[in-house]
């Protein structure tokens, strides 16, 4: 885990880039810090393995200040990657991937074998390592940034802006990419960027920054989207984020019912189309045990007539979902953050912290109406 206490960070020429930043990132999970340019985020992710040295507060490895570490020690334990790679540009693709087993004085040919294994890793051919950097495409070179983080098989990977260089179809490729990994590989990931989505892709959690460098709100991207804390947060979520929060909401709670004979499937129970005067008109798909909702609304809005096919893993049509059934559960999700906002626990000055939920059972008043009627009545 890595813990910011208090962390400040004032630059010589007086510029607070940071200020009295506290939060935790967990053992495992990916941490994203997002805000606006010049928040802080660059600055905040550099005091962690001290390429930046924080003049205020103190940042904790797994309990321990990183300032009781001397640097070479605290980076070999931490991979650090960087917009457009940072490759060196007259070294080979294995011998970048390489750089730290090198340093740390690996023999070469394991270290080139450890590199080899990397490549393969992160989807990158074998015949691209005797190439040069300039030689690959931006998200090769991406690839090979995130390899060579890697290469020492650190328990922290530090990611400022890694996929901000390349369009946004291989960026996509990128993240899922990196979320494949992080399946298997479990790191202590801290990742900046500035685009929203993809902090709301890939982050465990999502500490959003303000500019001036404070905390605006840290949260599960499923809580952010559905409590940002104040205007600025919500605002930096933009106006689709209710949309968005569909993702976060599974589907298999859609009620389904049997299929029409309108639905035309093929022999092993696939769908084909609905049946329209001209031939098959089109229709959409969702598998209810691993889609959101969101993607039991796209298959809605695909179809020529508005009723999401719900499929098994092997695409077999297992029900439809009317309409009636997809505005149910967006009626109980809307309802659920509708209902009791009766305070702002955000506002200044406090109010006596009863949460979300208000008076709970435990508090008599509250229960005395419903129990007290009946015996008498
Ligand atoms: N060496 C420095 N000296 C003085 N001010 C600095 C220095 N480095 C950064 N700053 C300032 O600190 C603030 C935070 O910078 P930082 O690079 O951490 O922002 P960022 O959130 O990473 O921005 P971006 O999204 O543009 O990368 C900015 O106002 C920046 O101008
Ligand atoms: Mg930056």
């Amino acid at each position: 885990m890595i813990t910011f206490e208090g962390v400040t960070k004032r630059y010589a020429d007086g510029t607070v880039a940071v200020d009295d930043l506290s939060l935790e990132a967990p053992t495992g999970a990916i941490t994203v810090f997002v805000g606006p340019s010049g928040c802080g985020k660059t600055t905040s992710l550099r005091m962690i393995n001290r390429m930046i040295d924080a003049t205020g507060g103190r940042i904790l490895l797994d309990g321990q200040d990183v300032r009781e570490i001397d640097p070479p020690t605290l980076r070999r334990g931490i991979g650090y990657v960087i917009q457009q790679a940072g490759l060196f540009p007259h070294r080979k693709i294995v011998d970048n991937v390489a750089t730290v087993p090198y340093l740390l004085g690996w023999d070469r040919k394991r270290a080139r074998a450890r590199a080899m294994e990397l490549l393969e890793l992160v989807g990158l051919d074998s015949e691209l390592a005797g190439r040069y950097p300039f030689q690959l495409s931006g998200g090769q070179q991406q690839r090979v940034g995130v390899a060579r983080a890697l290469a020492a098989d650190p328990p922290v990977l530090l990611m400022d802006e890694p996929f901000s260089a390349v369009d946004p179809i291989v960026r996509a490729s990128l993240q899922d990419e990196l979320l494949r990994l992080q399946s298997d590989l479990q790191k202590t990931i801290v990742f900046v960027t500035h685009d929203i989505d993809e902090a709301i892709k890939l982050g465990d959690m999502v500490a959003v920054l303000r500019v001036g460098g404070r905390l605006a709100q840290m949260a599960g991207p499923a809580t952010l989207l559905s409590e940002p804390a104040d205007d600025f947060v919500r605002e930096f979520l933009g106006r689709d984020r209710g949309i968005r929060r569909l993702s976060f909401i599974p589907a298999k709670d859609v009620r389904l019912v049997t299929a029409p004979a309108d639905l035309v499937v093929d022999a092993s129970g696939r769908p084909l189309g609905w049946r329209g005067d001209g031939g098959l008109l089109p229709y959409g798909t969702f598998n209810p045990e691993r889609d959101s909702l969101r993607a039991a609304l796209d298959a809605a809005l695909l179809a020529a007539n508005g009723t999401a096919v719900a499929v098994d893993e092997d695409g077999r049509v297992i029900g439809v979902a009317p309409r009636e059934a997809l505005d149910e559960v967006l009626g109980q999700y809307a309802a659920r953050y509708t209902v009791p906002d009766p305070e702002d626990p955000y506002e200044e000055g406090g109010h006596q912290d009863t949460g979300h939920q208000g008076a709970g059972p435990e508090d008599p008043a509250h229960e005395d109406p419903a129990h007290g009627e009946d015996p008498h009545g």
